[in-house]
């Protein structure tokens, strides 16, 4: 029982612990766009998904390294995505370079990101908020020998009641 409550609370904090940075906010993945101010707002952690919103068919986003993006090529491409909304998880804790894949990233489609890795990492349970999963296993705790009290209270309570005349 109380195992199911904890398992619960942990989900939910790590599901509400994940950002979803979206390129660019309002303007979207487009050319003529600053997107190193963008992501000079952004701090992005392990776990985070960066999206990407353009017209499918027009843009695309490339996964590159360094070179390929100072360039404006495919070097080091490790991944590429086309569906228009594009939802990717930001797995490692590493710098991570996109692109647009057609012609675009001279326009200046092109986004550079440092992902850092979680901070609350002492047992490992992926919790970024603060507290976060220790915040409710303390009060996992505390609610155990509070239950226990109470119990003890209404026995006694019970008890007075049934002395009583
Ligand atoms: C962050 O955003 C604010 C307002 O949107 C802007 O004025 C500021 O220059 C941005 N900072 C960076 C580092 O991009
Ligand atoms: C960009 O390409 C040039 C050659 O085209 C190369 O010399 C340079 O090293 C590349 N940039 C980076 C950061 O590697
Ligand atoms: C990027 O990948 C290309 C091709 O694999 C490689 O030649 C280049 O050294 C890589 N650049 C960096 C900065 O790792
Ligand atoms: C795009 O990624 C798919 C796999 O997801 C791969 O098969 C394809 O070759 C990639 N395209 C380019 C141009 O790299
Ligand atoms: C992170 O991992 C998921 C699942 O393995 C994968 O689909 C996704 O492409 C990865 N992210 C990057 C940026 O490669
Ligand atoms: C987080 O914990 C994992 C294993 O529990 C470890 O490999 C990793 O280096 C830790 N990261 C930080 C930032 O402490």
């Amino acid at each position: 029982m109380a195992c199911h409550l904890l398992l619960v609370a942990g989900f939910a904090v790590s599901l509400a612990g994940a950002t979803d940075h979206i390129v660019g906010a309002n303007h979207g993945w487009n050319p003529n766009i600053d997107y190193y101010l963008w992501s000079g707002n952004q701090t992005f952690y392990v776990g985070d998904l960066i999206s990407f919103r353009y017209q499918k068919g027009t843009h695309n986003v490339f996964e590159v390294n360094q070179t390929g993006y100072d360039n404006c090529t495919m070097a080091g491409v490790a991944g590429n995505w086309t569906s228009g909304k594009d939802f990717i998880p930001l797995n490692d804790s590493r710098r991570y370079y996109f692109i647009c894949g057609n012609g675009f990233c001279q326009a200046g489609m092109k986004v550079a990101i440092t992902v850092h890795p979680l901070k609350h990492n002492a047992t490992g349970d992926g919790a970024k908020n603060h507290g976060g999963d220790g915040a409710a296993q303390e009060a996992a705790a505390a609610a155990m020998p509070g239950a226990a009290v109470w119990m003890a209270v209404l026995a006694v309570a019970a008890a007075a009641v049934a002395i009583l005349p």
